[in-house]
């Protein structure tokens, strides 16, 4: 891990592995400070490959004993791993080691978590646990046996079915041997043990085969399964009535683990989850908890197919796993809620996530061609905008071409470590189609400006179009893209005279023409955001306000808005002036329309944020103040509060659920709606409803909306006190309690009020949850993070520099954090410039951070 001159590693330098393994038997005999790892390989010379130099990776490791054909040996110990003289010709490799679990604290590897083994072996943990080729092209069939104290350890799980349990003689241990058939890549093995109970269920696939389901967590947490089980069972059906796709073992489990970099891990039959990502209930979890989990435990569930049987053949090719398992995720999440409503929450975390990385000195291509530490590369980029691709290619190529498409793909790579032209391929193959321009998706970083003029003769309208992308260091000279462009036509009275049609802008400049136009159409272009551009268009304020009343695309018609409300607060930060009129009021004629979705209604109470206006204005090369942006934000949120007045008692009211809790679409839409208006209604009542909602509220998603709303008007101290005292208990409440604080400080509070939380007896920086919990909302809350001095800067750095050493990657992360530094004035620049010097400076810095902060410099 700590590397005095990190390598960089290329795509174009790929080749195969010497050797293939045709089987790997491994015994753990577990102990927290001295687990035994035995490794036993089947091996043989692979005829594919030119190179036989028989390398394998290792980290962390002490090497007990190594043999060949039952021979001990001493092989030679390089840096990161080690080296061998090996017969041409099969053998079997055996070598013991011994690691530390208790020591590990990166979470990566074999680790302990709350007394509890587990691992994370993507992209490059397996290195921890044994000696191995650990990269995603070499696949192998395992069998796994796991010894352990009966006590302490009673379950004990790895990757596929469950063959063999026993106790061992003399002493207080037990075994458990595990078999997966189907061969796979090192990252998708895992390993649990620990005093776990199960929260089970079975299925009756597709075939009729019956596959035993479990969700395994702490004792104390079986009350939080039931959904996350339900998420499970219809991820299951989904992926067979859709892509056609059945499981394939006797068993399905699932872990929560409460350290845990990062979301959830689809290990071959045992997914691993950060305990946030799959427990759920109704006292404790928000309905954005409940949306994210059954997203999460769909994404990981799918991947059994794009990612397990289908993987990747090395890491360049992250996003042909990704970014297709979060478009499918994103589908299942369509087809479950609200199509329209799952799209603008896309939309939000792609510009909100996606578009500053890739504005910025992080930006890079969907698929990278070099990287130092690859799990820098878990990004927006690779996930988000992966999956937007794949969108792009489907409304490219329609429904029934994409579904034949897909059905060749897994026909022809079952079993395969593939490849973005192995996917690409597989569309040309099957629809004739040329998609060398659209691989310019994969290649090419940045985010496309697309530009649109309007013309009319009196019956010709005409859009011309245009798209540039900004140069990068690495590519000076970006090349037009296949751009889909949805658009629709609308007259002056707002009916459809064009329905949706996509447009492909496939050169700098490309005109469109429509004839037969006995009046000037609106046109109302890139529907349902068909493909991940900036958008520049005529029309002004009047033509948004226009679209807000009549755009008969649920998007565009948001969109409208939320354009709107981006303008009007561009225009009081640079000059000034009031908030829009026409956007108070069609967002009045919208929010009093009942027969739009609620869930739908709540997404128009929002505005851009903050840090999406200080890019908007950066882009327009105005230094952005992040003091001014919030005055201003907070002004339009007071002007909203006053126009909607005499609605917002009635909006909240009619939006009340009765009933027992239930996370289904139509309540979740109802109380976002309602909370949405309390937010608002609060600063004319000082908070009284809001109150008796905390007082009243049966489910986290009124206590917090409640709560949140108080802090917002100051009169949420005590409930703030109150909280802390009913849920010290339990972690994934506190992480609400500790992030709700900072993200409710005034920006001049905020920086004191992080350090303050610091010091709380519950913060606990090695558990990633807490962590980014503070530090998380620190940095997301722009006007504090950003306020004059940059305390905010320093305390940042500071906790930044006391996690590396234990935890790389999540440092890394949050390192993000420091993306858009460029954005700000001179005097900022430098503060900025101060920390992230003195952070790289930092000695022994991990090769994670390293990289991030020496690409963020530039
Ligand atoms: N494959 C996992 C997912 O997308 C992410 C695991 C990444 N972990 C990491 N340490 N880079 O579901
Ligand atoms: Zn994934």
């Amino acid at each position: 891990m700590r590397d005095a001159s990190p390598q960089t590693i290329y795509l174009k330098d790929y080749t195969p592995f010497g050797y293939i393994i045709d089987a790997v038997d491994l015994t753990f005999r577990l102990d927290p400070t001295a687990t035994r790892v035995i490794s036993r390989l089947s091996l043989r010379p692979n005829p594919e490959a030119s190179d036989p130099c028989f390398f394998l990776h290792g980290e962390d490791l002490k090497l007990i004993s190594a043999k060949i054909d039952g021979q001990d040996i001493a092989p030679r110990l390089i840096e990161g791993g080690l080296e061998a003289d090996v017969p041409n010709a099969p053998f079997v490799w055996e070598t013991e080691v011994e690691i530390n679990p208790q020591a590990n604290t990166a979470l990566e590897g074999l680790y302990m978590s709350n007394g509890m083994y587990c691992t994370q072996c993507e992209a490059q943990g397996f290195r921890k646990i044994t000696y191995y080729p650990d990269r995603p092209d070499v696949m192998s069939v395992f069998t796994v046996r796991i010894e352990g104290n009966t006590d302490t350890t009673p379950q004990l799980l790895s990757n596929g079915n469950k063959v063999e349990t026993g106790a061992l003689s003399n002493s207080d241990a037990q075994f458990a041997v595990w078999h997966d058939p189907w061969p796979k890549p090192a990252y998708l093995f895992a390993l649990v043990a620990g005093d776990l109970v199960a929260h089970q269920d079975s299925i009756v696939t597709m075939s009729g085969k019956t596959v035993q389901l479990a969700i395994w967590v702490r004792p104390g947490d079986e009350n939080k399964c039931s959904f996350g089980m339900d998420a499970l069972k219809k991820s299951m059906r989904w992926d067979e009535d859709v892509y056609g796709r059945e499981y394939d073992l006797d068993e399905f489990n699932i872990v929560a683990v409460d350290d845990f970099n990062m979301g959830a891990m689809e290990n071959k039959g045992l997914n691993i989850f950060n305990s946030s990502c799959v427990l759920a209930s109704a006292e404790t979890s928000t309905d954005a908890n409940f949306e994210r989990i059954e997203a999460i435990i769909a994404h990981e569930y799918f991947h059994n197919w794009t990612g397990n049987r289908i993987t990747c053949r090395d890491w360049f090719q992250l996003c042909l796993k990704e970014g297709l398992t979060v478009f499918r995720d994103h589908q299942f999440t369509a087809d479950e809620r609200s199509a329209p409503v799952a799209r603008i929450d896309n939309v939000l975390a792609l510009r909100a996530r996606q578009f500053p990385e890739d504005q910025g000195p992080l930006s890079h291509p969907v698929r990278p061609e070099s990287f130092q530490e690859i799990n820098n590369f878990y990004t927006a980029t690779v996930y988000e905008k992966g999956a937007e691709v794949i969108g792009m290619l489907k409304t490219l190529v329609g429904d029934a071409a994409y579904a034949k498409a897909l059905d060749l793909y897994f026909d022809r790579h079952d079993g395969d470590a593939a490849t973005i032209e192995d996917w690409l391929k597989v569309f040309q193959d099957s629809t004739g189609r040329d998609l060398s321009q659209f691989k310019r998706w994969y290649s090419q970083s940045g985010t496309p400006q697309v530009t649109v003029r309007e013309d009319y003769d009196g019956d010709t309208f005409t859009l011309h179009m245009s798209q540039s992308t900004a140069p990068s260091t690495e590519q000076p000279n970006k090349l037009p893209q296949v751009i889909p462009v949805a658009v629709g036509l609308l007259d002056d009275a707002g009916n459809e005279i064009l329905p949706t049609q996509v447009l492909e802008l496939d050169q700098d400049e490309k005109s469109f023409s429509f004839s037969g136009m006995s009046a000037r159409p609106t046109p109302s272009i890139l529907r349902n955001f068909s493909a991940p551009v900036m958008l520049t268009q005529e029309g002004g304020n009047s033509r948004r306000a226009f679209l807000l009343a009549h755009d008969t695309d649920p998007f565009n018609r948001w969109e409208a808005g939320r354009m709107l409300a981006r303008a009007s607060l561009v225009d009081s930060i640079t000059t000034g002036s009031a908030p829009n009129p026409d956007y108070l009021s069609g967002l009045v004629a919208v929010l009093s329309d009942t027969t739009l979705d609620p869930a739908y209604r709540a997404l128009m109470f929002g505005q851009p944020t903050q840090s999406e206006l200080a890019g908007i204005l950066h882009e327009s090369s105005t230094a952005p103040d992040p003091q001014a942006i919030h005055d201003a934000s907070e002004t339009l949120r007071a002007a909203k509060a006053e126009t909607l007045a005499d609605m917002l008692p009635d909006l909240y009211a009619q939006n009340q659920v009765t009933g027992p809790f239930s996370p289904d679409a139509e309540a979740v839409g109802k109380r976002a709606l309602a909370n949405a208006a309390l937010a608002l209604l609060s600063r004319q009542d000082g908070g009284a409803t809001a109150a008796l909602q905390y007082q009243n509220s049966d489910n986290m998603t009124q206590q917090l909306a409640a709560l949140a709303a108080l802090l917002d008007v100051g009169a949420g101290d005590d409930h703030l006190a109150a909280f802390e005292a009913q849920w010290s208990h339990d972690r994934l409440v506190m992480d609400k309690w500790f992030s709700l604080q900072i993200m409710q400080a005034k920006p001049e509070d905020v920086a004191d009020t992080t350090r303050r939380l610091t010091l709380h007896a519950d913060f606990d920086m090695k558990n990633p949850n807490r962590f980014r919990a503070v530090m998380g909302a620190l940095s997301m809350h722009h006007a504090g993070f950003h306020h004059d001095g940059g305390a905010a800067y320093t305390l940042l750095t500071d906790w930044l520099i006391k996690l590396d050493p234990l935890n790389p990657q999540t440092t890394a992360r949050m390192c993000s954090a420091f993306q858009t530094w460029t954005r700000y004035d001179a005097g900022r620049q430098a503060l900025l410039r101060a920390q992230l010097e003195r952070l790289v400076a930092t000695p022994n810095l991990s090769r994670d951070t390293s990289e991030m902060i020496t690409r963020i410099l530039g």
